[in-house]
């Protein structure tokens, strides 16, 4: 029995993509903005960096999105976060940029 709990425990992030806490999320709201900004404006109509207005990431996938969060973008000025936002962090910043 112990060992099902164990076992739903590791599988469970894998079902759910985690939401991150509502301080988490309030951090991340503040890191879009101070950030993110810098570079794609705020609200994020571009300057340095693009659009990231709904309309600008309509017909762009969330895994290229993510892709560029993560990874950043050899060549230009769009630095690599994959040390400070995990997968399901990038996941959850994408959907508010889309839903904004
Ligand atoms: C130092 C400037 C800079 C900062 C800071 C920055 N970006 Fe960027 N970002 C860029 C540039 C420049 C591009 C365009 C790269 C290209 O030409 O493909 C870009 C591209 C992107 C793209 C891909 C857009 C597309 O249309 O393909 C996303 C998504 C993105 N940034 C999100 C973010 C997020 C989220 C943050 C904060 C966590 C951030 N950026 C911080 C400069 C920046």
């Amino acid at each position: 029995m112990r060992y099902c709990w164990l076992l739903i425990g590791l599988l469970s992030p894998c079902a759910f993509a985690e939401q991150p806490n509502p301080q988490r999320q309030q951090e991340l709201l503040n890191m879009l903005k101070h950030d993110c900004g810098s570079c794609h404006g705020l609200p994020p109509k571009g300057g340095l960096g693009s659009s990231l207005m709904p309309e600008a990431l309509a017909d762009k996938s969330d895994a290229l999105l993510a892709d560029a969060i993560q990874n950043g973008r050899a060549g230009t000025a769009m630095p690599p976060w994959k040390n400070f936002l995990t997968v399901d962090e990038t996941a959850w910043l994408i959907q508010q940029l889309r839903k904004r």
